[in-house]
């Protein structure tokens, strides 16, 4: 049976990890990247916190740490050990796994590419190391629409996620042919447009942002559509005082630090990815003090996935 724990005693032993991870992090010259979906005593304990493309661009430049620890899911991490090979990439639990990244196989992307030869291949940097490395080019949720816009082709093939191909789609006027065909995120599926008209009810005025992940009838009823860091930027920036938010919950955490005069409402209570909640303060402690789990891709692999990543990272937006 499990003990219970008061909290008070939670509390001295979380003080007592976030004392020895920072003592950890000098030590091995370290740095912690985190998500914007990560726990906030993570995000809190984090060097920088970000969205996908900011935290690949951060990997990339980075210089004088050692060990980056990737607090995220393995396909991030996956981008970092690729994009700055020269550094130990950890991520804290192995198993933290994007279930949309497994959903394209190299399989498939070799049936759909002998399909359409001379249609160019785009890939969310949501999936694996092995699909990246035969896409022509790579995007974020925060870039999308500007690397389709890039593409000297009116028709493209894209994957792995089917609402983000019909939301490029919609904005840059191409034709968009999603591989697989229904590819999608398990948590933004949760989202739906009754939640968002209930609590709008509640709160007239309140501004509706999502993530170009929840299906096409919740980017209808939403005033913004953009990546975690995106939206970060869109609450500072409006006058608005509350918020009805389409994404992981954990991007409350960072929306509320960063405005606390502002209301910020989630819109489907149980929007939790669990594969990033695997990260916890007792994990990132172990992590630091046995240097694991040690992400590496091979050499053969890397190579063109890296290729695909930096033509992305060259477009600046
Ligand atoms: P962002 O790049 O917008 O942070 O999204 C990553 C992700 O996994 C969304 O589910
Ligand atoms: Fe993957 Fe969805 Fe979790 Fe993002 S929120 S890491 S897309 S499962």
């Amino acid at each position: 049976m499990r003990k219970i724990i008061s909290r008070s005693t939670q509390r001295r032993i979380a003080v007592q990890l976030i004392d020895e991870i920072n003592r950890l992090k000098k030590e091995k010259k370290a740095i912690i990247l985190a998500h914007n979906y990560q726990r906030p005593e993570i995000q809190d304990i984090a060097d920088y916190v970000g969205d996908s493309i900011e935290l690949s661009r951060k990997a990339m430049d980075e210089k004088e740490a050692e060990i980056i620890v990737f607090s995220a899911v393995d396909f991030m991490a996956e981008s970092a050990a690729i994009l700055n090979p020269d550094k130990k990439v950890l991520l804290p639990t192995l198993g933290a796994r994007c279930p949309m990244a497994q959903m394209l196989t190299v399989d498939e992307i070799k049936r759909t590419r002998a399909l359409h030869p001379d249609i160019p291949l785009v890939l969310y940097v949501n999936t694996l190391a092995s699909a990246k490395a035969y896409c022509d080019i790579c995007c974020t949720s925060a870039n999308a629409v500007d690397v389709i816009e890039s593409l000297n082709a009116e028709t493209v093939l894209f994957g792995p996620d089917r609402n983000l191909a019909e939301y490029v789609e919609r904005k840059t006027g191409k034709t968009v042919i999603p591989v697989p065909e229904r590819g999608f995120c398990p948590t933004h599926l949760l989202f739906q447009p009754e939640d968002v008209q209930i609590l709008k009810m509640q709160y007239p005025e309140a501004v509706v942002m999502v993530h170009p992940e929840c299906n096409i009838d919740m980017q209808n009823v939403a005033d913004f559509v953009g990546s975690t860091s995106q939206m970060c930027r869109c609450a500072r920036e409006s006058t608005a005082r509350t918020f009805i938010i389409g994404t992981e919950e954990g991007l409350l955490h960072r929306l509320r630090k960063d405005n606390p005069e502002k209301r910020f409402v989630l819109a489907y209570e149980e929007a939790v990815c669990p594969n990033m909640k695997l990260n916890t303060l007792d994990r990132l402690y172990a992590a630091l003090k046995q240097e694991k789990y040690a992400i590496t891709v091979p050499e053969s692999i890397a190579k063109k996935a890296r290729k695909a990543l930096e033509k992305m990272l060259a477009l600046k937006k």
